[in-house]
C-alpha cells in the first residue's frame, strides 16, 4: 500500500505504538527495578536510605557509613569533586551500589540570585518564577545537586514573621499558580534530564500562621482556614507532580506536623493520593520531644515513621531506633518498605543509577542568559507604591543625583536571605549600575550616610546632606540587611532599622525631591516617612541583577508592573493583616473616629463600635494586589455571560482595559469573588484568577475570565467541601480594593 494512501494521522498513531513497544520503557519498569532492589536489601540498608545527613566533606566516618549503606542522601555538599567522591563510594563500595541524592536549599537561585520569592511573587508572572527556578536548577545540577527544598508554599499574613520573605504571599490562588511554576522550573519535563532537580513543597503545613509572627511558634488554625487558605498551594504542587513534600516545624492546634497523621496520612497520602517522598524538616522529628509530643528520640522516631515521614533530615532518629521499634512491634516493615520504595523511585527517576556522577568543569554559572533572566525578574518584581507628580521615571532634564543609603551599594545584602552559593562579587548594585549607565551623563553624588541597615552612627549624615544639597534629586536606597529576614529572623518592629528614618528626615529638610527605594524581606513600616518622599519603589531583595533592574526602572527604560502579593500594613500592630478577611458583625466604615480627634472625656460608647484601631484605622497602607505604573489603565464595560450559574455551567466575565497613559505598560488584571452568605462566614473577597497584559499607549484589550461552579467550592469546619446556592459578587479589578463590580446567582439547577 502506497504511503500516500495512509492518512498522515494514522501513520503517526502507528509510529507511536512501535515507539512505545521498543522505545522508552513503560513507567512500570521503575517499579519493577525498585521492587527487585528492595527484595535484596537488608533491614539496615533499608533504614539507611531514609537517613539524610548534612555533609561535612569526605572523611573516613562518612565513607564507612556510605559503604555500609547507612546514608541515603546528603544535604549541603556542593563541591562537585567531593560529590563524585562520595558517590563513588556509594556506587562502587556499597553492597547494592545504590547512589546517593545530593540536596541543597536552592530557594531563589544557586549562583545567579533572583529576587527573593516574595519579590518574584510581586511579578504575578508564573513565567518569571519558572524561569528563575529553571536557571537555578541548571546551575545547581551542574555541581551535582538534584534535590532542592523549594517551593516554600506557606501562606503568610504577618510581616513580623521572618519567613514571609520566602513565601509567595498571602493568597492561595496566587501562591498555587506560582508554586506550580516553580515546581515546573526546577523539575523540567523529565526528572531524568541532567538539569532537572527534584522540587519539594514546604513547609507542610500552616507554618505561616505561627502565632504573633514568631518563627516555629504555635499555629491555631480552624479547619476551614486550613482547607481554604493554607492547604491549596500544596494540593496544587502535589497535582503538578512535585517530587517531595517537607513537613513543617510547627504544631497545628496541638499536633506538630512531624507527627500529624491527619495532615500527612489522611489528607496528603489518602485523600490527595500522594505516594512520593515526605521529608522531615531539619531535626523536626527530634523536636517532637521539646514540643511535648514525644517522650524521647526513640518515641519521636516511632511517631515519624508511623506518620509516613519517609526521610529523616539530619536527625539521626530512624537509624538508631528503627530495628528496636520493629522488634517491639511499634512500627511495621511494610511502612519502612514503602518509604524505601519512594526514595529508590526518586533515584531511578533522576537517572542516578544510570548516571551517578557529575561531569565537572562545565561552568554554567552566571551565564549571560541567566543574568538577563535575573534582571527581567527583578524588573517585574519591583512594586511602585507612590509616585507624586510622576517624579519617576526621572526626567532627562535632571543633571545631578544624590545616591544615599545603606542599600545603595550592598552586594551581599541585596541578594537577600537563603543564599548559600551566590557570590556577592557578581552583584550589580544600584550604585554600580548608575555609574555604569549614567556616570558620563549625570553628576552622581554618592554619600552612604549609613554603612549598613542597622547602623546607628550618624557621623556621615552631614556628607549625605551635602550630597543632597548639590543634587537635583535624592535616590535613597534603604531597607534591611539580608539577615533581618528569613528563618528565625522575626522582628517585632518592622520599621526601617538603624538610623535610616533619622537620615531620611534630615534629607527631607533639604527640600530636594526624594525617591525612596527599599530592599527588604518584608513590608517595612513606613507611614511616618512616606510623606517625606515623592516616590516609593519597593523591590524586596532584588538579587544579583537588582541594581541594573532598578536603574532601568528609575530612568524609564523599564516600566514598573509589580503588584503586592501581600497586604502592606500601616503599622506592625495591624498584623496579621490580609485582604481575604471575614467581614465580622461590625465591619468598620470609612468615617472613623481616630485617636487624634476623640473629644476629651468622650463617653464609653461614643466611638464607632466597629472593628478598627483608634490609631491605625482598619485599612492597610497599601492593599493586596496594588502597584502603580508609569502609565495609567482604565477599566470599563464589565460584562457577564449570564447572571445565573448552575452546577454544569460557566460564566464568562470580561471587561475592557485601556492604557490611558503615554507609555507602554503591563497591567495585572485580577478577578475577585465574594460569596455573600454561607453556612460558615466567607471572606469579603477571594482572588479567583488573574492575567498580566501589556498595552501600548491608547491600546485597549478585552480581558475575560471563566468561572465554573467548582470555583465557588469551599470547606467548612467538618472536613466537608461545599458548593452552596446564593448570591455572589464579582469584580474585575486592578487590586483588592477597587474594580468594576457585578453579581450573579449560583443555583444547583438541573
Ligand atoms: C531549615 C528550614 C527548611 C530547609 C531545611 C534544610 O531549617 O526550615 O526550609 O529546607 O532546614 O536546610
Amino acid at each position: 500500500m502506497k504511503i500516500t494512501s495512509i492518512k498522515y494521522s494514522n501513520l503517526l498513531i502507528g509510529m507511536a505504538f512501535v515507539f512505545a513497544a521498543y522505545g522508552k520503557q513503560p513507567d512500570g519498569s521503575i517499579d519493577q527495578k525498585v521492587d527487585q532492589l528492595l527484595s535484596q536489601m537488608t533491614w539496615e540498608e533499608k533504614i539507611g536510605q531514609l537517613n539524610q545527613i548534612a555533609s561535612y566533606g569526605l572523611n573516613d566516618d562518612i565513607a564507612a557509613r556510605i559503604k555500609n549503606g547507612a546514608i541515603g542522601s546528603i544535604l549541603n555538599e556542593v563541591d562537585p569533586k567531593t560529590i563524585n567522591a562520595l558517590q563513588e563510594i556509594a556506587v562502587k563500595d556499597s553492597r547494592l551500589s545504590i547512589p546517593l541524592i545530593f540536596a541543597r536549599d536552592v530557594i531563589h537561585g544557586f549562583k545567579t540570585i533572583f529576587p527573593v520569592p516574595l519579590g518574584q511573587a510581586s511579578s504575578w508572572n508564573p513565567l518569571v518564577v519558572e524561569n528563575g527556578a529553571r536557571v537555578a536548577a541548571v546551575e545547581a545540577a551542574s555541581v551535582g545537586i538534584r534535590w532542592t527544598f523549594a517551593p516554600m508554599l506557606d501562606i503568610s499574613r504577618d510581616h513580623r514573621w521572618g519567613r514571609i520573605v520566602e513565601s509567595l504571599g498571602e493568597d492561595p490562588v496566587l501562591a498555587s499558580r506560582l508554586g506550580v511554576a516553580m515546581v515546573k522550573g526546577f523539575q523540567g519535563d523529565d526528572l531524568s534530564q541532567p538539569t532537572s532537580v527534584a522540587a519539594c513543597a514546604k513547609h507542610y503545613a500552616g507554618y505561616g500562621a505561627a502565632e504573633s509572627g514568631r518563627d516555629y511558634n504555635t499555629a491555631i488554625i480552624s479547619g476551614e482556614q486550613l482547607r481554604n487558605v493554607y492547604l491549596p498551594p500544596f494540593k496544587a504542587a502535589v497535582d503538578a507532580g512535585c517530587a517531595s513534600v517537607m513537613v513543617s516545624f510547627n504544631e497545628i492546634n496541638g499536633v506538630p506536623s512531624s507527627g500529624n497523621e491527619y495532615l500527612v496520612k489522611q489528607i496528603l497520602r489518602d485523600e490527595w493520593r500522594y505516594d512520593d517522598i515526605v521529608v522531615s524538616d531539619w531535626h523536626s522529628i527530634g523536636e517532637l520531644v521539646p514540643h511535648g509530643f514525644a517522650r524521647d528520640l526513640k518515641h519521636a522516631a516511632e511517631i515519624g515513621i508511623n506518620t509516613t515521614i519517609d526521610v529523616d533530615m539530619e536527625n539521626h532518629a530512624y537509624l538508631p531506633f528503627a530495628a528496636e521499634l520493629l522488634k517491639e512491634g511499634k512500627i511495621k516493615e511494610a511502612v519502612i518498605n514503602q518509604a524505601v520504595r519512594r526514595v529508590l523511585k526518586l533515584k531511578y527517576e533522576l537517572g542516578l543509577f544510570d548516571r551517578p556522577y557529575i561531569k565537572t568543569g562545565n561552568n554554567v554559572m552566571y551565564a549571560d542568559a541567566h543574568l538577563q533572566k535575573a534582571k527581567e525578574a527583578a524588573v517585574e518584581s519591583a512594586v511602585l507604591l507612590k509616585n507624586e507628580n510622576n517624579l519617576l521615571p526621572l526626567s532627562q532634564k535632571i543633571r545631578s543625583i544624590a545616591v544615599i543609603g545603606p542599600m545603595a551599594d550592598a552586594p551581599h545584602d541585596q541578594m537577600g536571605t537563603w543564599v548559600f552559593d551566590g557570590d556577592k562579587t557578581h552583584t550589580v548594585t544600584p550604585l554600580a549600575a548608575l555609574f555604569a549607565e549614567y556616570g558620563d551623563k549625570l553628576k552622581i553624588n554618592y554619600a552612604q550616610g549609613l554603612t549598613f541597615s542597622r547602623d546607628m552612627n550618624r557621623s556621615k549624615f552631614s556628607q549625605a546632606v551635602e550630597a543632597a544639597r548639590a543634587s537635583d534629586v535624592i535616590l535613597f536606597f534603604g531597607g534591611e540587611e539580608a539577615i533581618l529576614s528569613g528563618e528565625a529572623h522575626c522582628r517585632a518592629d518592622i520599621g526601617l532599622p538603624g538610623a535610616q528614618r533619622e537620615l531620611l528626615a534630615e534629607l527631607a529638610q533639604t527640600g530636594k525631591p526624594i525617591v525612596l527605594v527599599v530592599m527588604a524581606g518584608r513590608a517595612i513600616e513606613i507611614y511616618r516617612e512616606l510623606p517625606w518622599v515623592k516616590s516609593y519603589l519597593f523591590t524586596f531583595h532584588p538579587g544579583t541583577m537588582g541594581g541594573a533592574a532598578l536603574t532601568d526602572l528609575l530612568f524609564g527604560k523599564a516600566v514598573p508592573s509589580g503588584k503586592l502579593p501581600v497586604t502592606y500594613p500601616k503599622m506592625v500592630g495591624q498584623s496579621p493583616i490580609y485582604y481575604n478577611h471575614k467581614n465580622s458583625g461590625r465591619p468598620a466604615g470609612d468615617d472613623l473616629q481616630t485617636i487624634e480627634n476623640i473629644p476629651l472625656e468622650a463617653g464609653q460608647v461614643s466611638l464607632g463600635n466597629t472593628n478598627y484601631y483608634l490609631d491605625a484605622g482598619q485599612s492597610p497602607l497599601f492593599p493586596f494586589g496594588f502597584g502603580l505604573s508609569y502609565t495609567t489603565f482604565e477599566y470599563s464595560d464589565l460584562k457577564l455571560s449570564t447572571t445565573t450559574l448552575d452546577k454544569s455551567g460557566k460564566i464568562e466575565i470580561s471587561c475592557t482595559v485601556k492604557n490611558t497613559g503615554m507609555r507602554a505598560g503591563a497591567e495585572i488584571v485580577q478577578l475577585y469573588v465574594c460569596d455573600r452568605v454561607g453556612t460558615i462566614t466567607r471572606p469579603v473577597k477571594e482572588l479567583k484568577d488573574f492575567d498580566k497584559i501589556v498595552l501600548q499607549p491608547g491600546e485597549a484589550k478585552t480581558v475575560s475570565f471563566t468561572l465554573a461552579a467548582d470555583d465557588l467550592k469551599f470547606w467548612n469546619n467538618h472536613d466537608e467541601e461545599l458548593l452552596e446556592e446564593g448570591d455572589y459578587s464579582v469584580w474585575i479589578a486592578p487590586n483588592s480594593t477597587e474594580g468594576l463590580e457585578s453579581s450573579f446567582t449560583y443555583l444547583h439547577g438541573k
